[in-house]
This record gives structure tokens, sequence and C-alpha cells, in this order.
């Protein structure tokens, strides 16, 4: 599968990569080819360390919009003040049966702690925010709740599980499989796409309760 992650130069981004370039092709991008190609070639490095030669993708870096063309999925991993913009400058080089995937956190911090920014100030939730700025696109959000730390140790398990929302089940299962190829990780289905904030304030509440009890890099797994 060809993966692209936008805002790929990020810790997010370097953990999607560094996890999927086992089994796929991977494009950084970035608004700045030049930081896109360095980080690529970064992640290049750290997974040849990491893996050896049991690595059959590659990770190129592109451009916002070069790295959105022809791509089967597409991880939108930028901050959310960001998505109308990204979304109008990369929504006409998207194709027909691209996935979109949002990890995104509406999320600031004030005096109380981390908050969740839609019920904050009376916002859309991240995923609500996508699809009406692309609009006819399959749009899933997942991994609201992994942390970057985690994701980017190419040797730890997660450990852990991740709520997945979405409105078109062939676009969910094919999700589950590449979150299943991140060793730890479980993908729970939550429900649709209209649900994405239940799982998205996961993220300032596990923050706030990590902060509070000193616990690194917290997660959340259904028993
Ligand atoms: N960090 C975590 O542990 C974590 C956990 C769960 C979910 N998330 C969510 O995952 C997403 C990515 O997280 P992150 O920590 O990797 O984000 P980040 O480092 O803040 O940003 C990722 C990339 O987005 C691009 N970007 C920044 N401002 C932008 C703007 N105004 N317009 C367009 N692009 C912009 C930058 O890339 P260029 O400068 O190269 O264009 C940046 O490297 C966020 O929505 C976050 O809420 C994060």
């Amino acid at each position: 599968m060809k993966i692209s992650i936008i805002g790929g130069t990020g810790g997010m981004g370097e953990g999607f990569a560094l996890r999927w370039v086992v089994n796929h092709d991977i494009t950084i991008g970035s608004r700045d080819a030049q930081k896109a190609a360095s980080s690529a070639e970064q992640y290049m490095n750290t997974a040849l360390a990491s893996y050896g030669n049991n690595i059959k993708g590659t990770i190129r870096g592109a451009d916002y919009i070069s790295s959105s063309r022809d791509s089967d999925i597409l991880i939108l991993s930028i901050p959310y003040d960001s998505v109308k913009l990204t979304c109008e400058s990369i929504s006409g080089s998207i194709k027909k049966d691209c996935i979109i995937v949002s990890p995104i956190v509406p999320m600031e911090r004030n005096d109380a702690g981390f908050t969740y920014i839609p019920f904050e100030k009376n916002m859309k939730s991240a995923a609500q925010l996508l699809a009406e700025n692309l609009p006819d696109k399959n749009i899933v959000s997942a991994f609201h709740t992994i942390s970057e730390v985690k994701l980017k140790n190419v040797n730890e398990s997660l450990d852990s599980d991740t709520f997945v929302c979405g409105d078109d089940q062939q676009s969910i299962t094919k999700l589950n499989q590449l979150i299943e190829e991140i060793k730890g990780l479980r993908p729970l289905y939550l429900g649709p796409l209209s649900l994405s904030y239940q799982a998205e304030l996961l993220t300032p509440m596990l923050l706030n309760a990590s902060k509070k009890n000193k616990i690194k890099h917290p997660g959340i797994k259904l028993t």
C-alpha cells in the first residue's frame, strides 16, 4: 500500500513511518519539500538501523500536494487549527478511493489542565471538521490515545487499544489491517465518524491523569 503522511515531519508522523515502512512505501509530506526529504532520509536510516534488511518499503519526502497524489492511505498528522487550509490545498489531488485517516486531537491547556477545544469553544470535532472540508471522501479516525514516544520506539509493543470511527466499513477494515501491523496495537470500532469526539476527548483526559499521577505516556486498553 502507498501511505502518505501529511505533517509527517512531526513526532507522530515519524512513528507511523517507522512502524509501516516494514511493509509499505511511505511518503512524508511537509509544507517544505526539502524538510520532508531530510526527515525521510533520517527515518529511513533509523529504520535500517532497527530492522536491518527486513524492510520491504521505502520512505521519501514531498510537498503536501505531491504527497497526497496516488496515495491509498493519507494520514493527516497535522494540528487541528491547520485542518481547513491543509484540506483546501490537497483536496484536488486526493484520489477517489483514498482512505483519509485522522489522529487529530483538538486540545489546549489552561490553568485547570488539558481541555477538549470543541466542548470549550463550541467547535467541531477534528473528524467533523475534516468531513466538512473534504466532502465525499472516505474519512476514518484513530490513534488519538497513542503516545508518539511509544510509537517511535519500534522495539516496544504498544500493548494498547485504539478506537476507530468511520462511516465506510471497507475503509475501516483496511485501516484495521494497518493498525494490526503495529506491534501490540488492537483496533476497536467505536462507531460512525460522528462519534469520533468520544475518542478525541480521551487524550486530554489521559494527559491530565498522567500529569497528576506521574504516569509516563499512558495508553488505553479495554479489559
Ligand atoms: N504527539 C502525540 O503524542 C499525539 C498523540 C495522539 C494524537 N496526536 C495528534 O496527531 C497530530 C500530529 O501530532 P504531532 O505531535 O506529530 O504534531 P506536530 O508535531 O505539532 O505537527 C505535525 C506537523 O504538522 C505540520 N504543521 C504544523 N503547523 C501546521 C500548519 N499551520 N499548517 C499545516 N501544517 C502544519 C508540520 O509539518 P511541516 O512544518 O513539515 O509542514 C509539523 O511537523 C496532531 O493533530 C495531534 O493532536 C498527537
